[in-house]
């Protein structure tokens, strides 16, 4: 049997949730997820550290620090600089993760086809698909500039070649990173020792150069980065695509952002010849719906700064099983549980003996709390089978007391609401009603008793 070096020291880490272990075990006690533990390797060289120096380090104070030496380029698309803030800064490293199909690689062969026609260099590192295939997408797409180069590898070293040569280029794109294999250390391509040691070579390459670096990662199953944490926490920027791959609508999420906003969200919409941004999706996901139908409702949802009128769906039926069944799509399961337990407690109504599925259209998933009492009303709407009012739109985040809470963004919601001419707009009480609109068909909710007298 090998016996291990005594100077080297392993540790275990979760390839799924980049949790560590001292021990190896069958299943991650952190995410769930079997067989993902790989061993990592540290030797005590790499732990005892370096020498301190003589000298006192060189401390800046913040007005010695000049912010002019920053350079951003821009994508060649005036909403997605806008949506990252200002451009993208030289130097910095964007992850784009998102599940396969979603349209990754065509969102950025579209934006490399837009940043070189600034006359700016770029090269398109592809690790998944061969050269033929990137051809197929581009011809697609229409792109026929000379200028997108394509490089197929998986060594980390050729990347570097391109980044160290000549006429480096201002912007490169790898896809995706899993695909990508550093030679200095151990471990399977895709892994989670080679995806840190891939992701910090390169941020380290790219940090005190003039380009901008996109790394494409997949998705696991319950919508993390593949690969550890880690990977989030060494980039500058993290985006998210979103979107169901059977429909046409696609979000891009910021969930991390050094250099701008970080609550920003862009609505594409792919069509044959790839994604276009569509300028003012406040009302983009409400497709032809059954305004007779029961339990459909609609909300006034806040994505990032922007409001979203969003149909929220609900079916609730005798259950025949010994557990009733819970389901949702979109929206938390566990944000479920909690408004039924709601509904149940302060309305007297029996949940515990009807199955409830909920289901928001377009594979969007709406974390903002705010949709609560769109929910309660679809839920409400389809127990009593009463549709609510065709034009009814609701925001508002319900307490565990059954009290409805403002929510951030009021303001924006509310003059939306008015500007679609929506009413009765069923809402909490807040200092914008007085101000924008006293009587608009605004209904206030204090409390989820109410819901039912104003709603149906
Ligand atoms: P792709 O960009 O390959 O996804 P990812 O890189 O995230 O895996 O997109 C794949 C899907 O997009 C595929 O199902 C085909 C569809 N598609 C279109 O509908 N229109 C288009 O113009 C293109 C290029 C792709
Ligand atoms: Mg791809």
């Amino acid at each position: 049997m090998l016996k291990k070096n005594s100077k080297e020291r392993y540790h275990y880490e979760c390839s799924s949730c980049g949790a560590r272990f001292l021990k190896w075990q069958g299943q991650c006690s952190k995410c769930g997820e079997w067989g993902t533990l790989e061993e990592i390797r540290t030797t005590n060289s790499s732990m005892s550290g370096g020498t301190i120096p003589h000298t006192d380090p060189n401390l800046l104070s913040l007005q010695e620090i000049s912010k002019e030496h920053i350079k951003v380029f821009s994508s060649g698309s005036e909403s997605f600089d806008g949506f990252l803030g200002q451009g993208m800064a030289a130097g910095s490293v964007i992850l784009l993760g998102g599940e396969p199909g979603v349209g990754k690689s065509t969102f950025l062969m579209q934006l490399m086809a837009g940043f070189l026609s600034s006359g700016q260099r770029g090269v398109y590192v592809s690790g998944e698909e061969s050269p033929v295939q990137l051809k197929i997408r581009a011809e697609r797409l229409g792109i026929q500039d000379p200028e997108f180069r394509v490089l197929n590898t998986h060594d980390l070293y050729d990347i570097f070649g391109v980044i160290r040569s000549k006429k480096p280029p201002q912007f490169m794109i790898i896809d995706s990173i899993q695909t990508i294999k550093s030679p200095d250390v151990p471990g399977i391509i895709g892994g989670v020792s080679q995806i840190k040691e891939v992701a910090s070579r390169l941020y380290e390459e790219v940090k005190h150069r003039d380009i901008v670096l996109i790394l494409v990662s997949h998705i696991t199953k319950d919508g993390q980065i593949a690969g550890p944490k880690v990977l989030e926490h060494v980039v500058d920027v993290v985006l998210y695509m979103e979107g169901d791959r059977l429909s046409s609508y696609r979000i891009l999420k910021i969930t991390k952002n050094r250099f701008g906003p970080c609550n920003n969200i862009l609505v594409l919409e792919m069509g044959n010849r790839g994604l276009k941004i569509v300028k003012d999706p406040s009302t983009f996901f409400l497709t032809t719906r059954d305004t007779n139908a029961p339990g459909s409702a609609l909300i006034m949802a806040m994505e990032g700064q922007r409001p979203l009128v969003i149909e929220v769906q609900a079916l609730v039926s005798r259950s025949f099983g010994q557990n009733p069944r819970r389901t949702s799509v979109g929206i938390d399961l566990n944000r479920l549980y909690l408004l039924l337990a709601i509904l149940e407690k302060r309305l007297v109504l029996k949940f515990s003996e009807m199955d409830v599925y909920v289901k928001i259209g377009a594979g969007i998933k709406i974390t903002d709390p705010a949709i609560d009492l769109g929910v309660c009303s679809a839920i409400l709407s389809s127990y009593f089978d009463v549709p609510v009012p065709e034009k009814a739109v609701f925001w508002g985040e319900v307490d565990l007391s059954g009290f409805v809470r403002p929510s951030f963004g009021e303001e924006k919601r509310l003059s939306q609401a008015i500007n679609l001419n929506f009413s009765p707009i069923i809402c909490p009480s807040s200092k914008h009603i007085k101000v924008i609109s006293p009587n608009k068909g605004i209904s206030v909710i204090k409390n989820i008793c109410e819901l039912r007298n104003h709603a149906f």
